[in-house]
C-alpha cells in the first residue's frame, strides 16, 4: 500500500500558482465569508486565508453574527461581486438555519463563484465546458491522477450525493471514462458494490463506514470524510475519515490519510480557482 500524500502533492501546486502571481500585475483577490460559530469552519477559513497569503494572493475575510439576516448577507455578496479588487467569493458552508443556501449559492456571479456552486458553473460541469469547477472533486481527481492510475475505463464507485462532494466527482470522473456508479443512504448492497470498485471515493461523513470487507484487493481508496470524535484526549475530540483506514490499508494499493489527503488539496483548488478567475477577468490566458 502507498500513502497518498496530499500534502506534498497540495504543496507543489500551491508553489506553482506563487510563481504565476508573482508574475502578475496586480494581486488576485478572495473574499471569504464565514457565518456563524462552527469550530470546524471556522479552522477551514483560518486556513484558506494563512495558504492565500502564502502564495501572494490578497484575502478579504468578513466573520458575521450567526443571527445576521438573510438580506444583509446577499448584500455583502451583492457588493462583493461589484468590488473588483475581489476575484473570488467564497461563502463558507453550512450556513445558519435562517439563511438559504441556495440563494448564497445563486447570488454570487458565476465568473467569481471559486466554490463551483452556482448552477452555471455545476451546468457548465455537466456538460464538460468546465470553467470553475468545486474545489474537493477537482483535488480528488489530481490525487486519483498522481499515483498514476489511468482512471478511463475504471469502475469508480462514489459513496455520497452531496452537491459539494459526490455528484460533481462523479461527473469529473465520468468525464475521464470511468464507469461510475453513485452509492448513499438508501442503496442496497453497498458492501458488494465497493468491492467492485477499481476507485473508491467514500464522501458521506460517517466514521469508519468503509470497512476491509467492502474494498477490492488493490483499489484505489479516497476518505472525503474529516469527522469529529469525541474522546478523553486534551482537545475532546480526534478526526476520523469515512474509511476504517487501519483495516483498510493492507488491501489498497493507494490510499489518502485524514488529515493529511483530500483537505490540503481542496484549498490548493481553491486557490487555482481564485486565479482561473482573476485570469478570465482580466482576459488573460
Ligand atoms: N464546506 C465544506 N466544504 C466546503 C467548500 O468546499 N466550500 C465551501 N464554501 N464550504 C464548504
Amino acid at each position: 500500500m502507498e500513502l497518498i500524500d496530499g500534502n506534498k502533492i497540495s504543496a507543489e501546486i500551491r508553489e506553482k500558482i506563487k510563481e504565476e502571481v508573482s508574475q502578475l500585475e496586480k494581486k488576485p483577490g478572495l473574499a471569504v465569508v464565514l457565518v456563524g460559530e462552527n469550530p470546524a469552519s471556522k479552522v477551514y477559513v483560518n486556513m484558506k486565508e494563512v495558504k492565500c497569503r502564502e502564495v501572494g494572493i490578497q484575502s478579504f475575510k468578513y466573520e458575521l453574527d450567526k443571527d445576521i439576516p438573510e438580506e444583509e448577507l446577499l448584500k455583502l455578496i451583492e457588493k462583493l461581486n461589484n468590488d473588483e479588487t475581489v476575484n473570488g467569493i467564497l461563502v463558507q458552508m453550512p450556513v445558519p438555519k435562517q439563511i438559504s443556501d441556495t440563494k448564497v449559492i445563486n447570488t454570487i456571479i458565476p465568473e467569481k463563484d471559486v466554490d463551483g456552486f452556482h448552477p452555471v458553473n455545476m451546468g457548465n460541469l455537466f456538460t464538460g465546458n468546465n470553467s470553475l469547477v468545486s474545489c474537493t472533486p477537482k483535488g480528488i481527481i489530481t490525487l486519483i491522477e498522481s499515483t498514476g492510475t489511468d482512471i478511463s475505463g475504471k469502475h469508480a464507485v462514489v459513496i455520497g450525493r452531496s452537491n459539494i462532494v459526490g455528484k460533481p466527482v462523479s461527473t469529473l470522473l465520468l468525464q475521464k471514462n470511468a464507469t461510475v456508479t453513485i452509492c448513499h443512504s438508501r442503496t442496497q448492497n453497498m458492501a458488494e458494490i465497493c468491492k467492485t470498485a477499481d476507485i473508491l471515493v467514500a464522501a458521506v461523513g460517517r466514521p469508519k463506514l468503509v470497512t476491509a470487507d467492502m474494498v477490492k484487493e488493490g483499489a484505489v481508496v479516497i476518505d472525503v470524510g474529516v469527522n469529529r470524535v469525541d474522546d478523553d484526549s486534551e482537545k475532546g475530540y480526534h478526526l476520523e475519515g469515512d474509511v476504517d483506514f487501519e483495516n483498510v490499508k493492507g488491501k489498497c494499493s493507494h490510499i489518502t490519510p485524514v488529515p493529511g489527503g483530500v483537505g490540503p488539496m481542496t484549498i490548493a483548488s481553491l486557490l487555482e480557482n481564485t486565479l482561473t478567475a482573476y485570469k478570465m477577468q482580466n482576459n488573460l490566458k
